[in-house]
């Protein structure tokens, strides 16, 4: 029997509000996997137990990418009449209540371009089910609260696949006939399909013990592609800190006696959490210090304890549907972050994630794909593996931890693993928990999960009749898609008092408003359109340093002088109130030299170029802390607060600003930069790492002056790590052939060398390919048609594309606004290229064509026609669709 689908009904909007518990529950599943690089044939077993007893029929999700070749239930096979069959899967009417259903597959693994079920990377047989790949594999009802035991056997060839590896446990292997061998997994714990997965390939591995804390012990197995294997040490590494840590922290033990990790170089997204077996993508595995920078070692690890902590945030307590898909990552991003703040510097970390959020985040949730952190409708859930379910969900849980409390948070983590475990629940539940924790009220806290858009804060300070200075809280948050009204949110402000003589003493009190007085500063509570906080005993100079630690995802607007953010710069003890105070001298240059105003002659210039040369002329104590404070905010970051911004205009006036600075202070900068150049170390020691990330910074600096490309080749030529010969090439990068003197600094010698050298290592190619993206070049658009050519670029990996093309229109924004559109053009016709492809990757580079209200007319009109375009376009995914129909709204 085989049979093709029939109707199609793709595109449905899915909404929370329509959420059913399953008819059937499927406590079992057994598949045998006959894999076959053309025809892998599956045979599903599923024990289907009926729930509600008005559901007649049973339906499974399928897909097109797969044939039914047999249907039974409980032996027998099913007449056509008794089902149907359409795109999106089957359904089986009159069942009984208790029953085996026996499904037969066949795939075409080798034709699965998509990267979603079961495909092939170099050869290698990977799966990749979240959220609905499991689909592509077998008829199933595909949906996260439906948890089953799996039992897996998979038969391959054992010359092409000696490694044969799924979750759980492996109970048995042999010897078939043909040259082929088997192995069964068997996986204690009930799981959603979600985390089900196999591999199957030529991997070599590396393996450690690592012993629980009640005396477990762990074998821990890394596999990678042969040539790869040897750059797998820092992440095995990262995952015994890892798990060490969340023992230490949260009590949470690993639960089986392996854990598995495999590396595949063709990968939709980072990693995955699959139980026991983690697949990952090459990118956040391999590292070593010739061809890893410290972001890229610091990344690995980071996304390995994420995976890792998903097997209790996420796996034993998994997502009821796929509305409540930040319950795990947004929990689980805050536990990664927390992670590396321990495992590195807590205030560098906390500013790394604050600019991915003012990047990536704040443009999201002010522009038309603006989403709650728990959605309430989809059409493709892929769309929604976003900034903001993974990043303002992680911010959502620390203010929580805020509001309550670190001690009942804590408690609250404790307890919603014991209420919780072996469950699918919603972020109903975790807050509920939370509330019972700390014995608050949540209810207005709710919001942050029901409403999207970033809330503003408008901060007055003024001194009454009696001498007690009033703080002035107002907040509001812009309109978004559905959402014309807002209420106000319930948010945590942590604040203090600085007074400007360090020997002050006074302390000042808070006499009116909610809130409290706690190490760190006033955490202050907002609740009201308007709030009042009264303070007494506040020194007359004392200063606000606001929104410590950025303790609430929101955008501050202030009423503070210049003088005193130059205070707050160089004097504050909360490194993101340094930073900020630095980055808003920054930002209000940058506007200010966009309205014509020179640098030299602002006030915020004036103050910008004297907090610079105060910087620059002290002892520099904290390398990597004066790095931030060294840099201007970028483009995308200054633009999203600028109405009918022209992003040219503002990328000159950004270069202008920096030109300045490296001219004003340009001794200074030669002699810290030789200074830090030479006290570079090839360790990974975090001093090392600070002083690398200096004089990478110092360099951008001086590449701009006379003689800047000689600097740049030199620090090439000396580099020792990846993270120096990058700093070097990123501004090689830059420099136009014609300008380059000299010291043989010219872009295309430097660009050609760092290609022969790394051509074997792929993640260094993409960095190759990346720079030349986020080049300045004049001709840089023309460059990357070329590079679109080049033999080493392939539409088929996501890296690769995204190496390109996502780094051109999201971290170049002078070459992807040209005046002309043709930026626009060629992201479009790129996605249209990659969208029959790989829908997935396709859709991710949709989001900067959605900007278009931001720009001035004649772009807006130029980025919608690019829409247009691809909405005309015959085949387009529904993955595609929904975005670029949502961009033109
Ligand atoms: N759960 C994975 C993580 O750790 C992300 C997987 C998402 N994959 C996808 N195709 N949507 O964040
Ligand atoms: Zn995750």
């Amino acid at each position: 029997m085989e049979r093709s689908p029939t109707v199609s009904t793709a595109n449905k909007t899915i909404r929370l509000a329509d959420y059913k518990p399953p008819g059937f529950s499927i406590p079992r599943i057994s598949l045998v996997i006959s894999l076959d690089r053309h025809e892998t044939r599956v045979k599903a077993t599923l024990d289907c137990v009926r729930q509600d007893v008005t559901a007649a029929s049973i339906r499974l999700d399928g897909s097109a990418h797969m044939r039914l070749a047999g249907l039974a239930v409980d032996g027998r096979p099913v007449a056509e009449s008794l089902y149907d069959l359409d795109v999106d899967g089957l359904s089986l009417k009159n069942v009984p209540d208790h029953f085996t259903l026996t499904i037969d597959t066949v795939l075409d693994p080798a034709a699965n371009t998509r990267l979603e079920g079961l495909y092939l990377s170099e050869g290698c047989f990977c799966t990749q089910c979240e959220a609905e790949g499991f689909r592509h594999i077998t008829f199933f009802p595909d949906r996260p609260d439906i948890l089953s035991l799996y039992d897996v056997r998979i038969e391959a060839s054992r010359e092409h696949c000696p490694v044969l590896l799924s979750n759980g446990n492996r109970v048995e292997s042999g010897m078939l006939p043909g040259g082929r061998h088997y192995a069964v997994w068997r996986d204690p714990f009930p799981k959603p399909c979600y985390l089900f997965a196999l591999v199957a390939g030529d991997l070599e591995c590396l393996s450690e013990r690592f012993v629980t804390r009640s005396g477990r012990p762990v074998d821990l197995h890394l596999y990678a592609k042969p040539h790869d294997i040897g750059q797998c040490g820092h992440a095995l590494a990262s995952l015994k800190r890892a798990m060490r840590w969340d023992e230490d922290v949260f009590g949470l033990e690993y639960d089986l006696d392996v854990y598995n990790i495999v590396a595949v170089s063709d990968f939709n997204m980072g990693a995955m959490e699959n139980k026991s077996l983690n697949i990952f993508n090459t990118k956040f595995v391999l590292a070593a210090a010739e061809t890893a920078t410290d972001r890229d070692f610091d990344n690995v690890e980071g996304v390995i304890g994420h995976e890792y902590f998903h097997n209790w945030t996420g796996n034993r307590i998994t997502c009821r549907d796929w509305f409540q898909l930040s319950l795990k990552e947004g929990l689980t991003v805050f536990r990664d972050q927390e992670f590396s703040s321990d495992m590195g510097s807590r205030a560098l970390k906390r500013l790394d994630d604050v600019r991915l959020l003012r990047t990536i985040q704040f443009p999201e949730d002010s522009g038309p794909l603006a989403h709650p952190v728990r959605p309430d409708s989809y059409v493709e859930i892929n769309n929604f593996y976003t900034a903001t379910v993974y990043n303002k969900g992680a911010e959502v849980i620390r203010m929580m931890r805020h509001l309550i409390g670190t001690e009942a948070f804590q408690a609250g983590m404790a307890l919603y693993i014991e209420r919780h475990d072996g469950q699918a629940v919603t972020c109903e539940d975790f807050v509920r928990t939370m509330e019972d924790a700390g014995g608050r009220d949540l209810t207005q806290f709710r919001l942050w999960y029901a409403q999207s858009g970033t809330p503003h804060l408008d901060i007055r300070r003024s001194r009454d009749e009696t001498g007690m200075t009033v703080l002035e809280v107002v907040q509001s948050c812009p309109p978004t898609p559905g959402q014309p009204v807002k209420e106000p949110f319930h948010m945590p402000l942590l604040m203090d008092w600085l007074p400007r003589n360090a020997s002050d003493r006074s302390a000042p009190r808070l006499v009116d408003g909610t809130g409290q007085r706690l190490e760190q500063g006033f955490l202050l509570e907002l609740r009201k359109p308007v709030e009042r906080f009264v303070f007494a005993d506040v020194p007359v100079d004392a200063v606000p340093s606001l929104l410590r630690g950025f303790s609430a995802p929101v955008i501050l607007k202030t009423d503070v002088s210049l003088d005193d953010l130059s205070f707050l710069a160089r004097h504050d003890d909360d490194a993101f109130v340094r930073f900020e105070a630095a980055q808003t001298l920054g930002r209000k240059t940058v506007l200010d030299r966009m309205h014509d105003v020179p640098v030299g002659s602002g006030e915020a210039g004036q103050a910008l170029l004297a907090f610079f040369t105060h910087l620059l002329s002290g002892p520099l104590e904290d390398a990597a802390l004066t790095a931030e404070l060294l840099s201007l905010p970028g483009e995308t970051e200054i633009g999203d607060a600028v109405d009918a911004l022209d992003p040219v205009r503002l990328h000159r006036a950004r270069e202008a600003v920096l030109n300045t600075l490296a001219a004003n202070d340009a001794e200074l900068l030669q002699a810290s930069y030789t200074e830090y150049r030479d006290r570079q170390t090839p360790d990974l020691s975090s001093e090392a790492k600070a002083i690398r990330r200096l004089s990478g910074l110092l360099l951008s600096y001086v590449a701009r002056l006379e003689g800047g490309a000689g600097y740049v080749g030199e620090h090439y030529r000396r580099a020792f790590t990846m993270t120096e010969r990058m700093a070097a090439l990123v501004e090689a990068a830059h420099i136009p052939d014609h300008a380059a003197d000299g010291g043989g600094g010219g872009t295309t010698d430097l660009l050609d060398d760092f290609y022969r050298r790394y051509e074997e290592y792929p993640l260094v190619i993409d960095k190759w390919f990346a720079v030349q993206a986020q080049s300045r070049r004049g001709d840089t658009l023309q460059r990357i048609c070329k590079l679109k050519e080049h033999p080493a670029f392939t539409l088929h990996n996501p890296n690769r594309v995204r190496a390109v093309f996502t780094t051109f229109s999201m971290a170049n924004p002078a070459c992807f606004h040209t005046g002309d559109g043709s930026g626009y053009e060629l992201l479009a016709e790129t996605i249209m290229e990659v969208d029959p492809i790989n829908p997935q990757v396709a859709a991710r580079l949709v989001a900067p064509l959605g900007r278009w209200r931001r720009l001035e007319p004649t772009r807006q009109k130029l980025m919608r026609a690019a829409l247009e375009r691809i909405l005309s376009c015959k085949s387009i995914s529904s993955d595609v669709k929904e975005l670029v129909q949502k961009s033109l709204q």
